[in-house]
């Protein structure tokens, strides 16, 4: 295993968006400038900052377009935005940004809860949006969820998700993001899972959207990256949670990853002190301890 690791992989840092949705408390749009100059300033280049969704689903991200009009654009980073219908894309547009996300889960029930909509109606929304997000000069990204596990389905096989990871291709989504929704994924399942996606999409197609609410994400990610996974999302300081398990962790902690790739050589373009930082930024402003492990261990005393 890990033989053949690649030179350098790409991380999509999720913390203001996945992260933040999670918290109990609603952070302030100036706290929240804070942690993405931080991010940007350690290195990210690709940041999910908000969702363009209901305020009254998600009220920690309400502050949306005040957030997309506040940040200025920086050279080489792609700011980008969850969104998940014609509105959000209006909203999108107006607040110029350069990606946006599509979320659609493999689990109908879950789909259901997530957006009031069938997996079907999902996907005609994003047959409507995608083409005239395309035509204004916005990246799309995909995401498909809960491929791991369903809170209401339990197991779901991961060929329903690769189905539907390819109409999400199709509609132009430049790269799939496969979520481990509530962290119940394990070394073997994932490496099945990403075998399945892999034998029809190319590796660039795809990326790992893991959790460590049970604390599997980074062993998750190391077979992912053995099989050929390039692109892996990740939340600094682990920050955000499970709505579906009260007190867990949340994505894999960013510094984690980067610790782990940069330990194995891989490159990824971030400098992880001050990644670190920007974990101790994300950690003031939630107002709570956070769960990354490289984040509480600090990487000061690793120089030699
Ligand atoms: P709905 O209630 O069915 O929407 O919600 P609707 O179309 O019937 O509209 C109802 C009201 O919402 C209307 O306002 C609309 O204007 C408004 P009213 O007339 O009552 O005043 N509305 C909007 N407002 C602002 N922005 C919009 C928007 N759309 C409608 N875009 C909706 C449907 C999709 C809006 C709702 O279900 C929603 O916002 N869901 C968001 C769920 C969400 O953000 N979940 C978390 C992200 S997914 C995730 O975390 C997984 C991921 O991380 C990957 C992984 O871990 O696997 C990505
Ligand atoms: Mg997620």
């Amino acid at each position: 295993m890990l033989d053949q690791l690649p030179d350098r992989v790409s991380v999509y840092e999720v913390s203001l968006r996945d992260g933040l949705q999670n918290e109990p408390v609603v952070v302030p749009t100036t706290k929240k400038l804070r942690l993405l100059d931080a991010l940007v300033a350690a290195g990210l280049g690709r940041i999910e900052m908000t969702s363009f969704v209901s305020p009254k689903w998600v009220p920690q991200l309400a502050d949306a377009d005040e957030l997309a009009r506040l940040v200025e654009p920086r050279p080489g980073v792609t700011f980008s935005a969850l969104c998940p219908n014609p509105k959000g894309l209006e909203r999108a547009i107006h607040a110029k940004v350069a990606e946006i996300g599509l979320f659609v889960s493999a689990s109908e029930t879950h789909n259901k809860k997530n957006v009031n909509k069938t997996i079907e109606a999902t996907l005609a929304t994003f047959a409507e949006i995608a083409p005239a997000a395309r035509a204004a000069g916005i990246r799309v990204r995909g995401y498909v969820s809960t491929l791991w596990g369903c809170p209401y389905e339990g197991k779901i096989d991961p060929r329903r998700g690769l189905a539907i990871a390819h109409r999400l291709i199709e509609l132009g989504c430049y790269q799939v993001s496969l979520g481990d929704t509530i962290g119940v994924g394990t070394p073997l399942q994932t490496r099945d899972i990403v075998r399945v996606f892999l034998r029809e999409l190319r590796p660039e197609q795809v990326a790992l959207h893991l959790h460590d609410t049970r604390g599997t994400a980074l062993a998750n990610m190391l077979v992912g990256l053995d099989c050929g996974i390039r692109d892996f999302d990740a939340s600094v300081g682990g920050l955000g949670g499970c709505p579906y398990a009260p007190g867990a962790a949340g994505n894999l902690a960013t510094e984690d990853l980067v610790f782990t790739l940069h330990g194995m050589g891989v490159a990824t373009g971030i400098d992880l002190e001050r990644l670190w930082e920007a974990g101790k930024v994300a950690e003031s402003v939630v107002g709570r301890p956070l769960p990354g492990k490289v984040h509480q261990a600090g990487v000061r005393s690793l120089r030699s």
